[in-house]
């Protein structure tokens, strides 16, 4: 089975990024051959600043590495080393709906923040992460909830360009985890984590500091009752029950009986020692990995000869159905 997935390189990876996406990463490396890419290209949809973009790039790969990917095991590269990527966003422009593109909530959310442009690439954005998973015909695609609407669209392309040009591309599914799919805000619990538009008390970084962790925990958001269980109109609670239902791997219901009488604050603490514990080693990994940039560049390098290996064929394949080009010669 062929696992996929993307991820932006800008900003500062959080918390919500490594218990909805990031850990499924690591996981899927020992079911399947997984394929881990570093989507540049996206990151180019907003204004950006093109040096800090190759940095971020650089930091994003040392958190992977740091989270525990493999070069040895698993595929690792930066989007923009694989030009199939966008040769097949064109393609597959054949066979998406204008009308679907308009529908996307990213698109809408993002397009209403920008000041200045609302660039096209804004709205191709979801053909190409289409064509991210397309080209290595996929199975499986682990993401956080709010990505659900884009991979229902890839599906859709894939369908569609399946009927229209004969059975060439797999159908891939999601894989959204069944707790952490969607951490909220500690400030704003009604709003996800998020990289951009969330406040820095309400955002934990992977690389926040354990000191900075236990004290933002400590200043969620709650509501005014004192019990610690889910309800919806306890959307911080609910937050902090299920992160630490992840970090200890147990469900929702067992930290609820747990902390039965206890109390937001000891609960907050509890929770906030529990999230500084579970990324330090990410912390300290990272530490160790960031300065040897060579060292980093030669993992995209290698990630990307072995990923442009398998989307060559692919985009081959969609050419000649297509009928773009010269006809394929036999191998
Ligand atoms: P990005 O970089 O914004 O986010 C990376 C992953 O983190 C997940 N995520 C969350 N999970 C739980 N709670 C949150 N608060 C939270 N915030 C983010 C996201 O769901 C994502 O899985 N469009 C993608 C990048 C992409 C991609 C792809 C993904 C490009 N091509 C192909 C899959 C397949 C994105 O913006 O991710």
């Amino acid at each position: 089975m062929r696992i996929f997935s993307g991820i932006q390189p800008t900003g500062r990876k959080h918390l919500g990024n490594y218990m909805g996406a990031i850990r499924q990463y690591v996981e899927g490396q020992d079911r399947g051959e997984g394929i881990f890419c570093i989507v540049d290209l996206h990151a180019t949809t907003v204004p950006y600043n093109p040096a800090a973009l190759r940095t971020s790039v650089l930091d994003t790969t040392a958190m992977l590495l740091a989270a525990g990917l493999d070069p040895d095991r698993c595929v690792l590269f930066r989007q923009g080393d694989v030009p199939e990527h966008t040769e097949l966003t064109w393609l597959l422009c054949a066979v998406t709906a204008h009308g679907d593109l308009n529908r996307m909530h990213q698109f809408k959310d993002k397009s209403a923040r920008q000041r200045e442009l609302v660039s096209a690439g804004l709205f191709l954005y979801p053909v190409l992460q289409a064509a991210d998973v397309l080209a290595y015909r996929a199975h499986e695609v682990p993401v956080g909830a709010d990505q659900r609407q884009h991979i229902e669209l890839m599906r859709d392309i894939a369908i569609r360009f399946n009927e229209r040009f004969g059975e060439t591309l797999v159908v891939p599914e999601h894989r959204i985890p069944e707790v952490g799919a969607r951490i909220m805000d500690l400030q704003e619990p009604e709003r996800k984590m998020s990289t951009s538009g969330s406040s820095e008390q309400g955002t934990i970084y992977a690389l926040d500091e354990p000191r900075a962790v236990v004290k933002k925990l400590r200043s969620a958001v709650t509501d005014s009752g004192r019990d610690v269980v889910r309800a919806p109109d306890k959307p911080g609670i609910s937050n902090l029950i299920e992160v630490l239902a992840v970090i200890r791997g147990i469900d929702s219901g067992e930290v609820e009986r747990e902390f039965d009488g206890v109390g937001y604050g000891p609960f907050k603490q509890a929770v906030g020692e529990a999230v500084a514990g579970y990324l330090a080693p990410l912390r300290e990994r990272y530490g160790e990995l960031r300065g040897d940039e060579a060292a980093l560049e030669a993992v995209l390098a290698r990630g990307s000869q072995q990923a442009a290996a398998i989307a060559r064929e692919t985009v081959a394949d969609v050419r000649e159905r297509m009928g773009v080009g010269p006809p394929r010669r036999s191998p």
